[in-house]
């Protein structure tokens, strides 16, 4: 059992933010096959914060960066994740968050947590000290989660690499820092900087960070099937694990590793199932973005889906070419067995 705020996990398996896929479909198809406890994608502090500036009139544009922060009905236990580098903009767009109360804010929930970025190895992020740039300055990591802790009434929760590069691991370092600024749970993917998403995540540290602090440690990095998760738990002693790329596509690996974890038999998933799930993901999109960003961005999703499916690489380049709803129903009705 895992406790965050007013949330309580019986496994404590979650579905880890990643920009651009887990948005709110993707997410209430997770949620749907099991996933836990959610995570936005990111949403730039500063960002959020300027977008308050722009006077309210009818030909103010719509905020960009709000629907990033927006938790729907049935969405909670669910975190909003921010990133910025500095302490003022960060609290600010925490305690907007947290109250709902920033241009264009549209969730019906307050979010279980708000967890901070302190991984994302992007250059344009880490260039202005943002995300896994926090690595190389603790004390600066501590100054904000200090900040943030001070401006909401929720927990604060952050999610780090092992450090910037093969020469600074420091996880366990940043993670006694985090802590005793008041972070209420740590999330360790356990690649450096450098890595970004290979060779393989080293969990040895995520390990030494859970031995050394006594808030909650979730494991990430590198679960594709449920017995990576139950290895994760065995290996490094953490509470919970977070699941990324493994979801991409395969949705049903949160309710497979629930199957593991409560002794069932794994379930195998028909391709019939695979069809109407991709569909029912992609009218989501459709209803949540519009038909043109909703078809555009579920190409990738629908590629996922169609990985295990025989003439992968064929229906991929269909779907890339169809334009409408209809073209891409076709396609994938017609796989149907
Ligand atoms: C496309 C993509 C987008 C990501 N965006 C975020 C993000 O917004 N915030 C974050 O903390 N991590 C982000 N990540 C990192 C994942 O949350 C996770 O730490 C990483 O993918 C390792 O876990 P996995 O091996 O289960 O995928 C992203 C990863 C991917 C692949």
């Amino acid at each position: 059992m895992l406790k965050i705020g007013n949330a309580t996990l019986k496994h404590g398996i979650m579905l880890a933010p990643m920009a651009g896929a887990t948005d709110y479909a993707f997410r209430k198809v997770c949620k749907g096959f099991g996933a836990e406890y959610l995570v936005s994608e990111m949403v730039c502090a500063k960002a959020l914060c300027y977008e308050q500036k722009i006077k309210k009139s009818i030909t103010a544009s719509p905020s960009k960066t709000a629907p990033l922060a927006a938790i729907r009905e049935g969405e909670l236990p669910m975190a909003v994740q921010i990133f910025g580098s500095e302490p003022q903009f960060m609290a600010e767009a925490a305690r907007m968050i947290s109250e709902n109360s920033y241009r264009g804010a549209t969730s019906v929930h307050t979010p279980t947590a708000i967890d901070i970025n302190m991984g994302c190895p992007v250059a344009k992020v880490v260039s202005n000290g943002e995300g896994s740039a926090l690595l190389k300055n603790p004390k600066l990591a501590a100054e904000i989660v200090r900040a943030v802790r001070g401006a909401v009434d929720i927990p604060v929760t952050v999610k780090i690499r092992i450090g910037w590069d093969k020469n600074s691991i420091n996880a366990v370092e940043m993670a006694k820092y985090l802590e005793d600024a008041g972070a209420s749970l740590i999330c360790v993917h356990g690649r450096t900087r450098e890595q970004q998403y290979a060779p393989s995540a080293d969990w040895s540290h995520i390990a030494n960070v859970k031995r050394a602090v006594s808030v909650p440690v979730i494991g990430n990095g590198d679960i594709f099937e449920p017995r990576d998760a139950s290895k994760m738990l065995r290996e490094t002693g953490c509470d919970g694990v977070m699941i990324g790329r493994g979801a991409l596509g395969n949705p049903w690996i949160f309710e497979n590793t629930i199957n593991l974890f409560e002794g069932r038999e794994e379930r195998k998933i028909p391709q019939n199932e695979v069809i109407d799930v991709a569909l029912s993901h992609l009218k989501l999109m459709i209803e949540t973005k519009g038909e043109r960003a909703g078809i555009a961005e579920s190409r990738k999703h629908l590629g996922w889906y169609m990985k295990g499916i025989r003439g992968a690489a064929e229906l991929r380049n269909r779907i890339n070419c169809a334009e409408s709803l209809p073209e891409i129903e076709e396609i994938l009705l017609s796989l149907k067995e």
